[in-house]
């Protein structure tokens, strides 16, 4: 196999044992970061996520005229914001960068419709060739005039912001970030804007406002909002620890024959934790302790010991409330006994990778059976995984889900183009070496 970048050699280890303080959620950094851009006054976010999608956002702020400043130090990154309120935005001098990042792109594409100046966004060669459309399309419902390459498909994105009106829109897909989007342009539009949303996708845009004082009414599948009428008070918190990047050691944990992994101050918004219920229903010994809230989201710490996992079948709502973690499931029916069926989640085909290809491909390279569909996949599993080279395809969920594979696996693994994780966990290969002691 040619080889890009960074290589990482993961091996097998007797046991797993430890504590992790995961870096901060990084849907809710992203919100955190550009809600409070819109306050006016200044905000401390602790455990601000340390990967390079929120740096993406930030440097796109930043851009528009938002005073933030990083303050990073060994165990800590701390964002402080000093918003300029609801018309603080200006003019960007240049193209924003959104990097890898589809929320960057998707969230602030919502909110520059409704900003008066032209500006354009693109991102690097995976972003550029994720659906935009979905955006593109309620935008100018709104009154927006936005365009996209490729007949209004994919990034650069050209905004010229307008005075937007508020809509009734249902959401054809369950998407946090075209639901984000509007109801960021709907803070600046006319008029009420309502949401219909056939299945819930996550929902820390909606808890974020409300705390923040926004006029915001949602039961889960409706969501009305009233726009803005005078500048948010600014919100400092705490930023739950990203159950995503836990959901590797979740798995790890579960199944290791020789493990118990306790998961510290980690996100527990039940939007997000459909990961928690598959392993569950799988066999997982698992346990949430602690629990508490911070600024509307809830958290707590989760210990996961040594399990004998089930396959099970996945499919329906449950999917948007683990989407980001199929493929580390994935790796969790390759050890369980019996045959794991993932089903309803096409979405897969247009995240950072196309995940049901290349998570088949790769994990079918250490000797895992599994047969790909339209919309899923079928793990036939317990079959011992072996040691091999394997690639990220430049997708950190990949990359991540690969080291934990290779932890279960007989031999080493290798993994081509490692570094990806920084995406989103650029601590997650110590984290991973610190518990094999
Ligand atoms: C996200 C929403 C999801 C998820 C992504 C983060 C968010 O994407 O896959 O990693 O922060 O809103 P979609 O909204 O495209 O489903």
């Amino acid at each position: 196999m040619a080889r890009r970048g960074i290589v990482k050699t993961v091996k097998p280890y007797p046991c797993l044992d430890g504590e992790i303080t995961l870096p901060g959620d990084k849907s809710i950094s992203h919100r955190a970061a550009i809600v409070n851009s819109l306050a006016s006054g200044r905000a401390e976010i602790t455990n601000f996520s340390p990967g390079d999608d929120c740096r993406s956002t930030v440097r796109c702020l930043r851009s528009l005229g938002v005073g933030i400043r990083r303050v990073v130090s060994v165990n800590s990154s701390t964002l402080v914001v000093s918003g300029g309120g609801k018309d603080g935005f200006r003019e960007p001098g240049d193209i924003l960068n959104a990097g890898n990042s589809g929320t960057t792109m998707r969230l602030l594409g919502g909110l520059l419709s409704s900003q008066s100046f032209l500006s354009v966004i693109t991102g690097d060669a995976s972003l550029r060739s994720r659906p935009m459309g979905r955006l593109i399309e309620p935008m100018r419902l709104m009154g927006a005039e936005i365009y996209g390459r490729g007949g209004d498909s994919f990034a650069p994105l050209v905004i010229r912001g307008k005075e937007l009106h508020g809509i009734e829109f249902s959401l054809p897909i369950p998407s946090a970030q075209i639901k984000s989007a509007i109801l960021l342009a709907g803070l600046f539009a006319r008029g009420r804007t309502v949401l219909h949303q056939p299945v819930p996708s996550r929902d820390h845009t909606e808890r974020l406002l409300k705390h923040m004082g926004v006029e915001l009414e949602s039961d889960g599948k409706l969501i009305f909002l009233s726009p803005l009428t005078r500048s948010l008070a600014p919100a400092s918190f705490h930023i739950p620890g990203d159950v995503s990047s836990g959901a590797y050691f979740l798995v790890a944990g579960a199944v290791h024959p020789n493990a118990r992994i306790i998961l510290k101050d980690c996100g527990t918004n039940p939007t997000r934790t459909g990961i928690i219920e598959v392993l569950l229903a799988m066999g997982a010994k698992l346990n949430i302790e602690n629990e508490r809230m911070e600024a509307g989201e809830p958290l707590g710490d989760i210990v996961v010991e040594s399990s004998e996992l089930k396959g099970v079948e996945i499919g329906g709502e449950i999917i948007p409330r683990l989407i980001d973690e199929i493929p580390i499931l994935v790796v969790a029916g390759c050890i369980a006994r019996g045959k794991t069926v993932i089903r309803d989640a096409s979405e897969l085909r247009v995240k950072e990778s196309d995940r049901i290809a290349t998570v088949s491909r790769e994990l079918s390279r250490m000797g895992a059976r599994i047969e790909p569909l339209p919309d899923g996949m079928v793990i036939h599993g317990g079959n011992p995984l072996m040691g091999a080279e394997v690639a990220s395809h430049g997708d950190h969920r990949l990359a991540m889900s690969l080291a934990i594979a290779g932890l279960l696996a007989r031999g080493r693994t290798i993994i081509d183009h490692a570094q990806v994780a920084q995406v989103s966990y650029p601590s997650f290969w110590q984290d991973l070496q610190s518990l094999t002691g």
